[in-house]
């Protein structure tokens, strides 16, 4: 499995402007249980630092632009998400960063099951071990 899994998700414009529409396992491959979205991040603040070990979740920002890091304690990605019409899947084990949030940035979230504290792998040195496990 890629490190990078871009989601295009086509808007269906016309002429009064645009419209994004996400379908469970049909644009994105799980059913979401949740949505959450980060926004009114203060300057300099990033957040994520962590893995999940079963979640799925597909992230597009809807407004603004935020770097996300990805790394699969092999290689480790920057990306940039600064547009709606597409997601980054992110699944499997995977540490996750998001930094440099735009003031209007507005970071949605699908995810494929409800919060879950034991689901989440806080320490990176936690992480590495689980990869190399
Ligand atoms: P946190 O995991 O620290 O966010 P991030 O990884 O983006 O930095 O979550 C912030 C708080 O919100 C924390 O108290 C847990 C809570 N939370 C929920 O209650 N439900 C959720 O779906 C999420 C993502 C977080």
């Amino acid at each position: 499995m890629s490190l990078i899994n871009w989601i295009d998700l086509p808007t269906r414009g016309d002429d009064r402007g645009s419209l994004v529409a996400i379908e469970a396992e049909d644009s994105i491959p799980f059913k979401v249980n949740r949505v959450y979205y980060i926004f009114a991040t203060q300057p300099g603040v990033s957040r994520g630092f962590h893995a999940h070990l079963e979640l799925k979740q597909l992230a597009v920002c809807v407004a603004g632009k935020c770097r996300m890091t990805l790394d699969d304690g092999q290689c480790r990605e920057e990306i940039w998400l600064d547009s709606p019409e597409k997601g980054i899947l992110i699944e499997g084990l995977v540490w996750r960063e998001m930094h440099d949030f735009s003031p209007d940035c507005v970071l949605l979230v699908l995810a494929s099951e409800h919060y879950d504290e034991a689901d989440y792998v806080r320490d990176y040195a936690q992480f590495k071990a689980k990869v190399k496990a």
